[in-house]
């Protein structure tokens, strides 16, 4: 590698992953697209050339730049199919265990001098680069869902991070065409730091029965012009995550004012996460999505 960043591997094929691959290979970027299996990466790249469709439909790219983007991407069904990535970003479940055996798999696959990025949305950058063969070439690059439609990015270095690491990083999202800020290296950074417990005081607000998923919803949108309710924004974003990040802030933190709510614990053990389930504050399960409260 040279310095700069022309090919990217991305981990995990999911909203984020999907969303990453999709903007990365839309600025002109080659993508190595991973997942466990190779039906989520065909389901990843389905995803990705319907969103590309549709902003085709609304005049937001042309039928060519579509088709050059998609053949920018790649399958890459075995860690191995990385080896070429300048850059590999990490967007797998939101679990520390889970993206410990992801690094230790994908490190020695790598060219030596390529660099690890990780989209964690609030685990410790410097904790999960300690277990990569290079803390100084490893950051967080967090990008907000939907990825495509959503103009920040969040940059974090962790301890060990150099100036070089962190400058390639910043050019290669100025080229997608997104806005950074920079944090430090804290549980949940800044936007789930004041999002989650926003959304974690919802449900209380539900829980303790305050309002109704409608009252909630309605209130905030009408109330304080946000584009979605808490609920709604919880369900977009998925329970599980929600309650990760809430344990993160609870756990790194030790102040009970970030404790999850138990109803939130609850739709999580049940299984109801939210759109991606089917099932969560809504049920999307119909043709309009009804409260399940
Ligand atoms: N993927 C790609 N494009 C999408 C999309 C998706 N999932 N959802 C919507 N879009 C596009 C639509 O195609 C549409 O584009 P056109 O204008 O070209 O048609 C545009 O976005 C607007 O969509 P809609 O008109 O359907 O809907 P909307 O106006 O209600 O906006 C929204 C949808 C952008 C999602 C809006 O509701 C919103 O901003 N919601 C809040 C999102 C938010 O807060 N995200 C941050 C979550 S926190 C996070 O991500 C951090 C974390 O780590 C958990």
């Amino acid at each position: 590698m040279s310095g700069t960043i022309e090919t990217v591997g991305v981990i995990g094929a999911g909203q984020m992953g999907g969303g990453i691959a999709q903007v990365s290979a839309i600025a002109g970027f080659k993508v190595l697209l991973y997942d466990i299996s190779a039906e989520s990466i065909e389901k990843g790249l389905a995803t990705i050339s319907g969103n590309m469709a549709r902003m085709v439909g609304s005049g937001k790219l042309e039928e060519d730049a579509r088709q050059a983007a998609l053949a920018r991407i790649t399958a890459a069904p075995g860690m191995a199919d990385l080896a070429t990535a300048d850059l590999v970003i990490e967007a797998a479940t939101e679990d520390e265990t889970v993206k410990r055996k992801i690094f230790a798999q994908l490190c020695p696959q790598l060219n030596p001098e390529a660099i690890i990025a990780t989209n964690t949305s609030s685990i410790s950058i410097t904790r999960l680069a300690s277990q990569t063969d290079r803390p100084e070439r490893f950051m967080g690059i967090h990008f907000m869902n939907p990825v495509p439609v959503m103009k920040l990015v969040e940059l974090v270095r962790g301890i060990a991070t150099d100036d070089k690491t962190f400058d390639a990083a910043k050019t290669f999202v100025g080229k997608l065409d997104k806005t950074i800020t920079v944090s430090e290296d804290f549980p949940a950074f800044i936007v789930n730091r004041i999002l989650l417990p926003m959304i974690n005081e919802a449900i209380y607000t539900l829980y303790e029965g305050v309002g109704s998923v409608d009252a909630i919803d309605t209130a905030m949108k009408l109330g304080a012009n946000h584009p979605m309710g808490p609920l709604q924004l919880a369900d977009f974003i998925g329970l599980d995550t929600c309650l990760s990040i809430m344990q993160v802030l609870h756990d790194g933190l030790s102040d009970s004012k970030y404790r999850p709510c138990p109803l939130l614990v609850k739709y999580v053990e049940a299984g109801w996460l939210g759109r991606k389930t089917g099932r969560g504050f809504y049920d999307y399960r119909g043709e309009h999505p009804v409260p399940t409260r």
